[in-house]
């Protein structure tokens, strides 16, 4: 089958190629796009040099079962009607069209098949801090109607992509070397620090990040009585987001029958023994596919239940959950 990615010169679209590289689809020709800036500057893909071709409006998509498209909301509403235009399945990881009611909004774990129902062929990938809490909501939602979920966040600079990490770098060794931090990517200095202000600020005093949370969860669990209440923090993280998640159900839920569901849900896996010191933190899940779940607990405050979830970003929340749903499509169909 033949392959697109848009975007691919940038942090998830690299990740992407990453994802492919590993077998993940079965990939006849492969096409690289991104802007005037980086066309013409060649990626390796199985040991072959592909050369990125610039994404305009003459673009011929044509013979492209699927696009995988990381360039951003902007580019992917301005492109979009180019990208499908000869039937392309476009896999989109921006936010551009992932509240539009015709777009399946998927994780393959919890909606898989609404992904087989696209009559725009765009299928959005949703928003990484979304991506990871569901796959961990969903084995508890199937013991009892999730109703309320608080969640605070812990994100990594590479959720703001590729120059984002590099500033991060840069802060680092400029603070080391006595001068002072450039701020650009970041609302203030993340070096040494944490903000609380992920995307622009709502008319709620919600972040658009804290909202898509709420929104997504209730599209994508196909369960419109879920409330998430997010507060989403950048931390001086390269790589994997950290969620520290509180969940209210119909019923109670146990600590045993929460950890008997984690343990055998797809695509989480249990890291939880606190006597052994045992947590998933961010460092030893970077470059790994699971949401790694720990520090499952009966909340003293109430009849809820707390626990810790972390995942990959660039992959669980971008590039695999979008190869995913490609996989689920061909599985399907
Ligand atoms: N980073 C994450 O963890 C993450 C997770 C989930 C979803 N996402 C979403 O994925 C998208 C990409 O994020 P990212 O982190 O990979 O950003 P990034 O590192 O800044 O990369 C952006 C990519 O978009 C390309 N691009 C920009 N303008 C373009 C245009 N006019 N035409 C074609 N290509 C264009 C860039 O190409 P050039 O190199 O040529 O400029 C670059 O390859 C965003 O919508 C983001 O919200 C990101």
């Amino acid at each position: 089958m033949n392959f697109a990615i848009v975007g691919a010169g940038g942090a998830v679209g690299r990740e992407i190629l990453k994802v492919l590289e590993g077998g993940a689809l079965p990939v006849g020709n492969l096409r690289l796009f991104g802007s005037a800036r980086s066309a013409g500057r060649t990626l390796t893909f199985q040991g072959k040099e592909i050369e990125i071709e610039e994404l305009t409006h003459e673009s011929d998509f044509s013979g492209v079962d699927f696009a995988l498209v990381s360039a951003g909301a902007i580019v992917s509403r301005e492109f979009a009607s180019v990208i499908t235009a000869h039937g392309t399945v476009m896999v989109d990881n921006s936010s551009a069209f992932r509240m539009d009611e015709d777009v399946p909004l998927v994780v393959p774990e919890v909606n898989g098949s609404d992904a087989l129902n696209a009559p725009r062929n765009i299928i959005a990938n949703p928003n990484c801090t979304t991506i990871q809490m569901v796959v961990a909501l969903n084995p508890l939602h199937q013991i009892t109607p999730l109703r309320r979920v608080h969640v605070a966040t812990y994100q990594a600079a590479s959720g703001a992509g590729a120059a984002a990490m590099a500033e991060l770098e840069q802060q680092h060794t400029d603070i080391v070397a006595g001068r002072a931090p450039v701020v650009n990517r970041f609302s203030a200095q993340l070096a040494y620090n944490v903000i609380p202000q992920i995307d622009v600020f709502t008319d709620n005093d919600y972040t658009r990040e804290e909202m898509k949370m709420y929104h997504e969860t209730k599209k994508i669990m196909h369960d419109d009585n879920i409330a998430v209440s997010a507060t989403c923090v950048r931390v001086p993280v390269m790589r994997a987001h950290s969620e520290a998640i509180w969940v209210e159900g119909e019923e109670a839920i146990t600590v045993e029958q929460a950890r008997a569901a984690f343990a055998s849900a797809p695509g989480v896996v249990l890291a939880d023994d606190v006597a052994a010191q045992v947590y998933p933190m961010p460092l030893d899940v970077a470059g790994t596919d699971p949401v790694f779940v720990g520090r499952v607990r009966a909340d003293i405050s109430g009849k809820g239940l707390s626990f810790w979830a972390v995942a990959d970003q660039l992959r669980k929340g971008a590039a695999l959950n979008a190869v995913q749903i490609v996989q689920y499509i061909i599985a399907h169909r």
